[in-house]
């Protein structure tokens, strides 16, 4: 039986758990981000994995229209996997309904504790949208969720494997459906992340899809040696090098692969992330980011 597992990662989360299942039950590994430029996207494989980080409880941009350009899933078999740093919410719901416009549905969804990889708030009042912070990542618990995904992830495997169905996996539901139903996420929460990339005007664009605009908060300073390692592991071309510098070109998917992956720590968001170490997985690396992009190995 043909099995395929589509992946999209910023910092190597999701890729990780992506080719650890794929290489148990002998999926072929195909990254989102290769695929996103096609009209549409046909697969002729029986069962079909998606895996992704989660961002704000929900599905990355790049997820949702990686699933609009599928062709009709009525009759495969589909699971995913999504990644997070504490609270995956309701994203495998969401997953769910976008497949079920496709004919599809999770058949079994997991959701995997991994090193959260963006920011959160400093606690200081003065400038507080600018002043978010990378979260320190201790390295015992780091290892902590490496050692759990391990310990997970024959599970998932004997699930897929037998394609049986699975429950999703998803976190705080009353409060999420709370938030959905008094339409939080596209008022406060959506005002709330503009500010914090430092986007002042006004946009009409849905939260999800919004998020492409907090690239206003991106900087380079001083470190940049302009390498251009920021412009090839981007997932979606957002960066240009203009005069040895990078310049974010507003149709970001926000996985933070720019700033993580930037050699020098070059690159900042807001006006406090300087400090902040710099994470990626270590089991991954550049070369897999390039792939991620172009598909070529
Ligand atoms: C834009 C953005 C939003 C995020 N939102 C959440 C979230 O709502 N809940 C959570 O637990 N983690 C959140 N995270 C953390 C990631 O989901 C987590 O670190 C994930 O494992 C990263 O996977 P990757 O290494 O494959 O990119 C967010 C990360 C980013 C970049
Ligand atoms: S990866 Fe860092 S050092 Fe290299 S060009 Fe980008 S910002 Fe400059
Ligand atoms: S600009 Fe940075 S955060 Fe935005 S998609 Fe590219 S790598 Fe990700």
């Amino acid at each position: 039986m043909r099995k395929v597992i589509y992946f999209f990662t910023g910092t190597g989360n999701s890729l990780v758990v992506a080719r650890d299942i794929a290489e148990i039950i002998g999926a072929n590994l195909v990254p989102i981000p290769s695929l996103i430029h096609r009209e549409e996207i046909t697969s002729d494989a029986e069962s079909i994995g998606i895996v992704y980080p989660v961002y704000n409880q929900g599905v990355p941009f790049i997820v949702k229209r990686f699933v609009d350009l599928m062709n009709d899933l009525n009759s495969k078999y589909i699971f995913a996997v999504c990644t997070h740093g504490g609270s995956s919410g309701i994203s495998l719901e969401y997953l769910d309904k976008m497949l079920h416009e496709k004919n599809g549905s999770l058949a079994a969804g997991f959701s995997v504790r991994m090193p959260y990889n963006y920011v959160i708030p400093s606690l200081k009042l003065k400038n507080f949208f600018r002043s978010f912070v990378l979260k320190e990542i201790n390295p015992k618990k780091q290892q902590e969720f490496y050692n759990n995904w391990r310990l997970k992830l024959d599970d998932i495997c004997r699930v897929v494997q037998s394609r049986q169905k699975r429950k999703l996996e998803v976190m705080a539901k009353a409060i999420e459906h709370l938030v959905d139903f008094l339409n939080l996420r596209e008022t406060l929460q959506k005002s709330t992340w503009l500010k914090i990339g430092g986007f002042k005007e006004k946009t009409n664009l849905p939260f999800q899809e919004s998020l492409q605009l907090l690239d206003h908060g991106f900087t380079s300073d001083h470190k940049c040696q302009s390498c251009g390692i920021c412009t090839k592991v981007c997932p979606v071309e957002n960066i240009e090098m203009v005069n040895g510098r990078p310049v974010w070109q507003h149709h970001c998917e926000q996985c933070f692969a720019c700033l993580q992956w930037c050699p020098n720590a070059s690159i900042q968001f807001g006006y406090a992330t300087s400090t902040g170490k710099r994470y990626h997985h270590p089991d991954v690396k550049l070369s897999d980011m390039y792939w991620q992009k172009t598909g070529l190995k």
